[in-house]
């Protein structure tokens, strides 16, 4: 059946406002939780955080607006601002910061997987998969530290769905942010779909740098609050990465229009695939309320710039955050690109050995590396604890691992702590000697 958001009714925008016990909602069980109503959970309040603060923006910066006009989207903020309180307080008070972080890592590798894969435009998808190595190379990073602090296995997280081991490493995810920027689709001919995709993943890396800001402190353990800083200090590169890909002279009014479609677009996602009855029901009033939302940003529209909607969203729903595993397309891109990195000028990826001495990179990452780098020390501490380092991955991928370090790292600017191929082929023989003493014990 087709769905078509502009033409569906949604919840009376009265109706809308919620009282406190509304507001703050039953958390989930972490023992209990399936791994993707996590994911949606944490997606969905990056979606919702990049909303309210958008109509922020959009009111401190537009003259060309009306009274009564400013006045609704202020009104639509407060909504979106009780709808995120909802969604990020469904994450229960015992889940530790790790354990959502290790939530976060899921969101962002399951999800541009997804979005790699029904992503129309070529360079776009390029960027998708690009991102998505390195997001995987974090979950493997925390995974350390979740074992090491916690004795958090990461299975206790991402439940099978997701694998745990080396990407491109960390180190080499420090680039000058003149190179991230990409080139900006037109707005006159891009599909919807890429939109909503590329507003999907980028709300989810800004709400994930968020939280790495706003929790990375809560552990006293040093190389840990610097492993939260180098990572976030990346997300901050992904956020630019993905929102160079927006044509920035889309109007205010255009991108007011497709921030309610992401909206609607992500919840009608939820919805469909939510396994939790519970937490289904706040996707379906949810839903409701954006296609309310996406009513009035509609009218807006049309009364502002005097064209028809369908011109930007087209007149069918998008799926742009379908979870599900995804292991086999990771594990294609991993052992095909771990050796891509941005472009000097600015636009395309290079292997590592087509970059040129002078590479604007270099200087960034022999800066912020200068001491060590804090996740390469993840693996020389958990050495100490578990003789290897933790993956979780079929044995056939797991067997891989050292010819993927060997393809991933960097001659040049590599840090003086940096786990080398050597070192870690002597840390799995040690680990698989010290099983088989183990097992002639028992
Ligand atoms: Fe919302
Ligand atoms: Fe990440
Ligand atoms: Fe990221
Ligand atoms: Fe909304």
């Amino acid at each position: 059946m087709s769905f078509n958001p502009l033409k569906e009714k949604g919840l009376p925008f009265e109706k809308q406002l919620r009282n406190w016990h509304q507001i703050v909602a039953k958390p989930y069980k972490k023992q209990k939780v399936d791994c993707y109503t996590r994911t949606r959970q944490i997606l969905m309040n990056g979606i919702e955080v990049e909303s309210w603060g958008f109509k922020h923006q959009f009111n401190r910066f537009m003259t060309e607006i009306d009274d009564k006009d400013r006045a609704n989207i202020s009104r639509i903020g407060r909504i979106e601002n009780q709808q995120q309180m909802t969604c990020n307080w469904l994450c229960p008070q015992d889940q530790s910061v790790l354990e959502t972080t290790l939530g976060y890592e899921q969101v962002a590798v399951d999800l541009t997987a997804w979005l790699a894969q029904n992503e129309p435009d070529k360079y776009v998808k390029e960027t998708f998969d690009f991102g998505l190595l390195e997001d995987f190379d974090h979950l493997y990073r925390y995974a350390q530290y979740a074992y090491m602090r916690e004795g958090i296995e990461p299975n206790d997280i991402v439940q099978g769905q997701t694998d745990v081991i080396i990407g491109r490493p960390t180190q080499h995810h420090h680039n000058c942010n003149g190179l991230r920027l990409r080139k900006h689709y037109d707005k006159t001919t891009t599909s919807p779909q890429t939109k909503v995709n590329i507003l999907t993943v980028l709300s989810g890396e800004q709400q994930t740098h968020n939280f790495y800001a706003e929790h990375g402190f809560m552990y006293g353990d040093h190389v840990l609050r610097e492993t939260y800083a180098e990572i976030k200090d990346v997300e901050e590169e992904h956020v630019t990465m993905y929102e160079s890909l927006i044509d920035p002279s889309e109007s205010m009014f255009e991108k007011l229009l497709l921030h309610e479609f992401t909206e609607v677009c992500n919840y009608y996602t939820c919805l469909e695939d939510e396994v939790d009855e519970e937490i289904k029901k706040y996707w379906e009033i949810f839903l409701d309320m954006e296609l309310e939302h996406l009513k009035i940003a509609a009218d807006i529209f049309k009364k502002y710039e005097k064209r028809d909607p369908e011109e930007v969203i087209g007149s069918e729903i998008i799926i742009p955050c379908r979870f599900q595993s995804q292991k086999a397309y990771v594990q294609k891109i991993l052992e095909k690109e771990i050796n891509k990195r941005l472009a000097p000028n600015g636009e395309y990826y290079n292997s590592m050995d087509e970059i040129p001495e002078d590479w604007a990179s270099y200087k960034v990452q022999e800066k912020v590396s200068e001491i060590s780098a804090p996740s390469e020390n993840c693996i020389n501490v958990v050495k100490f604890y578990h003789d290897r380092d933790i993956v979780v991955a079929s044995e056939n991928l797991k067997n891989k691992e050292v010819t993927l370090l060997e393809k991933g790292l960097q001659k040049r600017a590599s840090a003086d702590n940096t786990v080398t191929p050597d070192m870690l082929q002597s840390m799995i023989d040690k680990h698989e000697k010290r099983k088989e003493e183990k097992n002639k014990i028992i």
